[in-house]
């Protein structure tokens, strides 16, 4: 979210007090909301949050899991989002209305869910209908606005995340004979790249010039690639993957699919955080790993296998900024505030949006 946008969402920024209590004091804090609140709260963390905030998470995982818990979830009142805002409007709009969902701060945005936004969809999609006609189905990645997710939903389409994109796209093709795919053009052509559809059938849609970037024969196209991308993910490179191939001979290199497409071609495996997680920690004590995924989670599973020599991908990685923006002032912050009744930073997702991208979700979770 842009700092316009969150000036107009009325945000409101972090108590001077809380900047400078001590860790301990912070922490003895949340764990006293905690056992106030018992299952009327709910904390809800994703893998790339710092470990001062995990620590404090009642489940942590990938997008996929955190939606799915959020839907299941009937007995928090409090839902305090440990991830970025895409997530947190997530789980707002798979939640009941009694249900309230917070973002301990609200500039926890997201680069690549900012790369599309919904004037500029329905301009794309209205140009892009006078050249195909109605043989577009759209699929947007969860990391998107609510509003983008409305209108996928509205057109028929769902969401996808890193964990079930094959199975999304595949499910798409039933539906029509092209993909409209948002906003991470790196996932899409991974993604459909992998169900054999070749590259040179897949069209990228510039969102700022408003040109499809295409040579061919517009007939041949399959997938229209958004051209966004996650600015994390575009940090890993082929030089990474030759400099780590040349210094760790026999290491296993494994990255998220967000990554560009000749990173992901040259690594040994690609797939969602909690695939990652899951091969690590499936594999033989010993082994040697380069990630290539956002900092706090590779330092955390460097941290949880000291069996296996882990390092990252790009040495010079730096953590996703903005997820990083939920850090233990904030969460003991924000858990004070909804314990007292005086909730701050409360994700709402309005109707009609509200349906509308619940549609495009409950297409994703029926098949996950
Ligand atoms: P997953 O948790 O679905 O792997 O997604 C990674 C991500 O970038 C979330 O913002
Ligand atoms: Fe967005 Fe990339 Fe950060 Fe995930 S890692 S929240 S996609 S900027």
């Amino acid at each position: 979210m842009n700092i316009f946008e969150i000036a107009e969402q009325g945000a409101k920024m972090l108590p001077e007090k809380y900047k400078t209590m001590p860790a301990e004091e912070l922490e003895e804090r949340v764990r006293a909301v905690k056992s106030r609140l018992g299952k009327k709260l709910f904390i809800p963390g994703h893998h790339y949050q710092k470990d001062e905030v995990i620590q404090f998470a009642d489940a942590t995982g990938d997008s996929l899991k955190l939606a799915q818990l959020s839907a299941e979830n009937k007995d928090a009142e409090h839902i305090v989002f440990c991830g970025v805002h895409f997530m947190a409007e997530t789980a707002d709009i798979l939640t009941t209305e009694s249900q309230k969902v917070y973002l301990p701060d609200m500039r926890a945005g997201c680069s690549m869910a900012d790369m599309a936004d919904i004037r500029q969809t329905e301009k794309a999609w209205s140009r892009l209908s006078a050249m195909f006609g109605d043989t577009m189905l759209p699929l947007t990645y969860v990391n998107s606005t609510a509003a983008i997710k409305a209108f996928v939903g509205a057109h028929g389409g769902a969401t996808v995340t890193s964990s079930n994109a094959e199975e999304m796209v595949e499910w798409a093709f039933t539906q029509k004979e092209r993909l409209l795919f948002l906003p991470d053009q790196h996932l899409g052509r991974n993604t459909a790249f992998n169900l054999a559809i070749p590259l040179d059938r897949m069209a990228v849609w510039n969102p700022i010039s408003e040109i499809l970037e295409y040579e061919g024969n517009l007939e041949e196209v399959k997938v229209i690639l958004w051209k966004g991308h996650c600015s994390v993910h575009e940090n890993f490179t082929v030089a990474n993957i030759e400099q780590v191939r040349a210094d760790y001979p026999g290491m296993k290199i494994i990255v998220h699919p967000e990554c560009r497409r000749e990173v992901v071609e040259r690594s040994d495996l690609a797939g969602s955080t909690n695939f990652i997680i899951q091969a690590i920690e499936k594999s033989a004590p010993g082994t040697h790993w380069a990630i290539g995924t956002e900092m706090n989670l590779v330092n955390r599973i460097i941290q949880s296998h000291p069996d296996k020599k882990i390092i990252s991908l790009n040495p010079n990685m730096c953590p996703c900024l903005t997820m990083n923006r939920i850090d233990l002032p904030h969460l003991a912050w924000s858990l004070e505030m909804a314990a007292e009744g005086n909730a701050v930073n409360r994700i709402t997702v309005s109707e009609p949006d509200a349906s509308n991208a619940r549609l495009a979700l409950e297409r994703m979770l029926a098949r996950s």
